[in-house]
């Protein structure tokens, strides 16, 4: 009775924890943006239970990582788009959707280009040709690019990078350069942890406004939402209100709960804290469907299990449990809930 009570507090009606809901419904089907999901082509093809949910559940693809400069241009003369064509089309046959991330990083970039020697001019022609015969190769495939991704640094300067050090103006100019590849895709300026970091929402806003006076193409805003259970609401909606007054296109990019942050390594996972990440899910959710529907690009999960986030196998947190399937691929209460709570009359 306790919980009841206090479940009504919350403002959620313990209805939603007493039904299982169909296999047959998908969450996918009650949104009216698409709903996707990073993925690992590897995965994609050796485990049955990874590809079914892929297949069901999601309708945009990411690559997690082999569209990015070391994987796709391994070498000065070659790309290899061996398994970003394989999610391509994965994704055709599935009729989903991509989202190509990302053309320009700091990180995994390649050997070669760190090694690179030249001017600024052949520097410049480094990046346009890396730019553009991806965005070409592409073309019609995809419906938005992550042009730059996570330029600045949390007090708002510039995050110097190989790119900074060689090409003035380099973001400008990547936007420019992947607008003359293909002018119709989307292009997305996409970035982390902007919630609390003032001075870093801030110079993202200022490149939009410096972008658009200069009629720079850009059209999205991608909101990665790597937070956690801790994260504070009222920071994560204050970025997200002004992220979408620029009117660009917002996308939730790579989202997912950590629920263990400070990595315990005698850390449960409980029901209460299942609640917990089931509340926060349920209040990105509804933060999104907030944003005006031209706006609203889509919600990109950050992989699909548990098991396959990159906070276990990239930040070795075994004790992680960040997404919305579990770590058998199976929907997690808070699925359930999201579910109920957008079809609830
Ligand atoms: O493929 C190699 C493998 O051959 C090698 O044996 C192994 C040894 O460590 O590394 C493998 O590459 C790893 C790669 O993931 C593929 O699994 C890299 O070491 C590892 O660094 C890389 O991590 C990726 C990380 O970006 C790199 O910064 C994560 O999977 C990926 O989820 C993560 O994604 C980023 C977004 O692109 C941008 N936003 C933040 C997000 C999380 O860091």
């Amino acid at each position: 009775m306790k919980r009841i009570i206090t479940l009504f507090i919350l403002g959620f009606s313990p209805i939603l924890h007493a039904q299982q809901i169909n296999a047959n419904d998908f969450l996918k089907q009650v949104l009216s943006f698409p709903l996707g999901a990073s993925v690992n082509p590897r995965l994609l093809e050796e485990n049955t239970s990874y590809r079914g949910l892929v297949e069901t559940e999601f309708t945009s693809l990411t690559a997690e990582n082999h569209m990015k400069m070391a994987l796709i241009h391994p070498e000065s003369h070659h790309f290899d788009f061996t398994k970003g064509d394989e999610i391509v089309a994965f994704a055709k046959k599935n009729k989903s959707r991509v989202h190509g991330h990302t053309l320009v990083w700091h990180n995994q970039t390649a050997q070669w280009m760190k090694d690179f020697q030249g001017d600024q001019q052949a520097w410049e022609n480094l990046l346009k040709n890396h730019i553009q015969t991806i965005v070409k190769h592409y073309h019609g495939q995809i419906t938005g690019w992550d042009v730059v991704n996570e330029a600045f640094l949390d007090d708002g300067s510039l995050r110097p990078s190989i790119w900074t050090d060689h090409i003035p103006d380099y973001l400008a100019k990547s936007f420019i350069w992947a607008h003359e590849a293909d002018p119709q895709v989307l292009l997305f300026y996409n970035d982390y942890g902007q919630d609390g970091k003032p001075k870093k929402m801030e110079a993202i806003l200022n490149m939009v406004q410096d972008f658009k006076k200069r009629q720079i193409p850009i059209d999205g805003l991608g909101l990665q939402m790597h937070i956690s259970i801790q994260s504070k609401n009222e920071e994560i909606k204050q970025i997200i209100e002004q992220s979408t007054a620029t009117g660009l296109r917002i996308h939730f990019s790579e989202v997912d709960i950590a629920v263990n942050p400070k990595n315990n390594p005698d850390f449960v996972l409980d029901d209460t804290i299942l609640q917990t990440q089931s509340d926060k899910f349920q209040w990105l959710f509804s933060s999104f469907g907030a944003i005006p529907r031209k706006q609203q690009y889509g919600i990109t999960f950050w992989n699909v299990g548990d098991k396959d986030s990159w906070l276990r196998g990239y930040f070795k947190r075994p004790k992680e449990y960040p997404l919305l399937f579990d770590e058998n691929y199976q929907r997690k209460s808070a699925y359930q809930e999201l579910y109920q709570r957008l079809t609830k009359k």
